[in-house]
């Protein structure tokens, strides 16, 4: 049975490699490479407030995971998080886990008082899990976007939020000008 949880329960050094693998299928081996690093330097370097992980996996098999990191949006006062980057096991893609993680994950943070919840990646996908394209004026992005059509973001609370305040900062893993 595929378990969903929160943290690493015991995972933590397999997750880099696990998304250098996913990615290695997917976009190939500069990709796989470049996700394993950026995947170890976000682990490492943010503070333990501000990185949650969330798991699939079926009993010492990863299936899935997808790291949250905090969105410092200094103005405003609501909890914002970056959902970054998401990876399913090759063999397992398209059976619903990345969906089921999503919402399992969302559903999490709500609950620890995260407000909102940004992504940046294809609408059509994280669409299905309720994120919707926003404009830049609406939730300053913390570095310039080359794809802004994959800038999407759902309110985690009732009702439609209102948009969120000022200029953002993200962790310091993220805060390159090539990753965005
Ligand atoms: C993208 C990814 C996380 C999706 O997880 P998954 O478990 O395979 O997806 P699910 O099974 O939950 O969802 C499948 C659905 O999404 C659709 N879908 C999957 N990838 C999609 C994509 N890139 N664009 C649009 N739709 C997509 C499928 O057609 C399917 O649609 P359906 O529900 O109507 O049948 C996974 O395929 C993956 O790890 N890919 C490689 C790494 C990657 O690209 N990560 C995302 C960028 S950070």
């Amino acid at each position: 049975m595929i378990k969903f949880t929160s943290g690493y329960a015991g995972f933590e050094v397999q997750i880099p490699p696990f998304y250098g693998a996913v990615f290695t299928a997917s976009e190939g081996v500069a990709e796989g490479k470049a996700l394993t690093s950026l995947v170890q330097d976000l682990m490492a370097t943010s503070d333990d407030d501000d990185l949650r992980c969330y798991l699939a996996s079926e009993g010492e098999e990863l299936l899935g995971c997808i790291l949250f990191s905090r969105l410092f949006y200094d103005e405003d006062p609501r909890n914002v998080v970056l959902m970054s980057p998401v990876a399913v096991k090759t063999d397992h893609q398209k059976a619903g886990i990345g969906q089921r993680l999503i919402r399992f994950a969302l559903d999490d943070l709500k609950g620890q008082g995260v407000d909102f919840a940004i992504s940046y990646g294809d609408p059509a996908y994280y669409g299905k899990t309720g994120f919707k394209p926003m404009a830049q004026d609406f939730a300053r992005p913390p570095q310039t976007l080359s794809q802004p059509h994959g800038w999407i973001g759902q309110s985690l609370t009732e009702g439609d939020a209102a948009p969120l305040s000022g200029p953002s900062r993200c962790v310091p893993a993220f805060d390159k000008p090539e990753l965005w």
